[in-house]
């Protein structure tokens, strides 16, 4: 194997960071979709005016996060069953869990969580 063949092996693309736009191409108002070496991405800026990059996938049944809102909390809501999430990817809401019981504690669960990728600006 040459040398260069080595170098190409050993990049992992999906372990460094990329450009994904221009700050001032986005809207802080309002998820936008993109993609990145095939994968559907969404950026949204959340209540602490961090920009947030996660798989445009909602955990409860794989919606487009894109397809959402910032709800009146400044997070992430998913357009569908209005789940919500913080820029930590962690659900915050869940509409249509019950106030008591099992349901109440939906949202603590991992499998309620966007998947979040670190960001940068
Ligand atoms: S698909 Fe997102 S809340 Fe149901």
């Amino acid at each position: 194997m040459l040398r260069e063949e080595v170098e190409a092996a050993a990049f992992v693309w999906r372990d460094h960071w990329y450009p994904v736009s221009l700050i001032q191409d986005l809207d802080p108002s309002a998820p936008t979709s993109f993609q990145l070496l095939g994968r559907e991405l969404v950026v949204w800026k959340d209540r602490q005016g961090e920009w947030r990059v996660f798989v445009d996938k909602c955990p409860h049944r794989l919606a487009p996060l894109s397809e959402g809102r910032l709800d009146d909390s400044g997070m992430l809501q998913c357009s569908y069953h209005g789940w919500s999430f913080q820029g930590d990817g962690s659900c915050a809401a869940i509409p249509q869990a019950a106030p008591e019981g099992p349901e109440a504690k939906a949202w603590f669960s991992p499998r309620a969580c966007a998947v979040a990728y670190p960001g940068h600006t």
